[in-house]
């Protein structure tokens, strides 16, 4: 197996996840499924294995939405995913719906900028759907949007808070009108629940996601991740008889996320000598003290000015103030004593300017809540991120 930690892997070549999957494809005999989790964790794969192993009864399409930035936009990547996807339907519908589309969709969408206030996209979105439900003879149509989170937070941007909402309201309608027929999975690298935090402050969202359900990517498990770590140790110098030790020493160092365990693998590669037990711990400190920054731990900073900040000015800086004070301490902590901690940093702060920040930082698996003899206490989710902060920011 491939050390290849960001790069797209074969789906054969993935290491656990059943699981997950298994029960993804329980909750979608019934309804649509957001999934949320940090980044790097795995999302992308586990939704492209759907794909790849798709269950009987359903026709699935994967599309990245990275890159789409209005509702024509995405009205053409569903019809380009649907003609690149020619194995996954009967092959003289799919013919006979391309020869339509080439000769309608030029003057219809191809390289027209349709204005989205306007409510001929809203037409041509139905009739999309239309036109997917009449190939799919009596399957279920299983849209697989990865980046539909950060589509939206794109589409508000450029076209304003209306044009998302509308859009939500509008695939929802979709979704009752077809509700035998159509499936959609949600999600991407940012959670969906801060666009529509920040949609609901603009205006009047009607809560557009709640018949589908809501599900978090939890860590991979830890047999999973030691399978994982020796399959990759297998590509370096490695002794053979050691990779076992080595392999549990990285999953205990590292924790569940598969990313991080590519990483350290790739550090321990870099030796150029087969890697013993110490190696592991200073492999580690490596990818958390290294200016460059080659595991992305930064993009935890990033991304509070751009999301939280723009749904409150200043509820990033809020946040930091929360992180900063939680990665100097060993165990979690209970809220009274983080209120009084973080006091000491911003006299100003107020008790329930703090709860809501917590909130939304557990939401955005930053941090968990723990049951403790003083109540609630909270700490990072991931001690590996912990460390990096507290080595960077304390
Ligand atoms: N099941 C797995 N087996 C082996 N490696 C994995 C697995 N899942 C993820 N990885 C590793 O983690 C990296 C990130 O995975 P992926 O791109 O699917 O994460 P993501 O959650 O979609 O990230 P983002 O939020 O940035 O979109 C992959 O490039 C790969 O190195
Ligand atoms: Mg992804």
């Amino acid at each position: 197996m491939q050390i290849n930690p960001g790069g797209l892997l074969n789906t054969n070549d993935m290491v656990g996840r059943d699981n997950e999957i298994a029960r993804y494809w329980q909750v979608l005999k019934r309804q649509g499924l957001v999934i949320s989790a940090e980044r790097r964790i795995g999302k992308t794969h586990i939704v492209l294995k759907m794909r790849d192993e798709c269950r009987s009864g359903y026709v699935p399409f994967y599309q990245d939405l990275e890159a789409v930035h209005s509702i024509p936009e995405l009205i053409r990547s569903i019809y380009d995913t649907v003609q690149q996807s020619s194995s996954a339907l009967p092959s003289v519908k799919l013919k006979a719906y391309i020869a339509k589309w080439s000769s309608l969709l030029p003057s219809k969408i191809s390289g027209v900028d349709l204005p989205t206030g306007d409510s001929t996209w809203q037409v041509l979105l139905a009739e999309a759907f239309d036109d997917l439900m009449g190939m799919a003879n009596n399957r279920i149509i299983l849209l697989l949007w990865d980046e539909f989170p950060l589509m939206l937070h794109n589409l508000q941007r450029r076209e304003g808070p209306d044009a998302a909402i509308q859009l939500l309201d509008h695939l929802r309608a979709l979704r009752l009108r077809h509700a035998n027929r159509l499936r959609f999975l949600f999600t991407g690298s940012i959670g969906l629940h801060l666009v529509l935090r920040s949609l609901c402050a603009a205006g009047n969202t009607n809560d557009p996601v709640n018949d589908m359900l809501s599900l978090t990517v939890p860590p991979m498990a830890p047999q999973d991740t030691t399978d994982l770590a020796a399959a990759l140790l297998e590509e370096t110098r490695a002794a053979r008889p050691h990779i076992p030790d080595l392999a549990s020493r990285i999953a205990s160092e590292v924790g569940g996320f598969p990313y991080y365990v590519h990483h350290v693998v790739d550090q321990l590669d870099q030796l150029q000598r087969p890697p013993l037990l110490e190696d592991v711990s200073a492999a580690v400190d490596k990818l958390v003290y290294d200016p460059q920054d080659p595991a992305n731990f930064n993009y935890y900073v990033n991304r509070l000015s751009s999301y939280y900040a723009a749904y409150a000015a200043d509820e990033g800086a809020l946040a930091l103030v929360v992180l900063d004070t939680m990665a100097g301490l060993s165990s979690p902590v209970p809220i009274p004593d983080l209120l009084n901690l973080c006091r000491h940093r911003d006299p100003s702060l107020q008790d329930e300017a703090l709860r809501e920040v917590l909130t939304v930082l557990a939401e955005d698996h930053y941090i968990e809540p723990r049951k403790s003899a003083a109540g609630t206490a909270y700490d990072f989710r991931w001690q590996l991120v912990k460390r990096w902060w507290k080595a960077r920011r304390s």
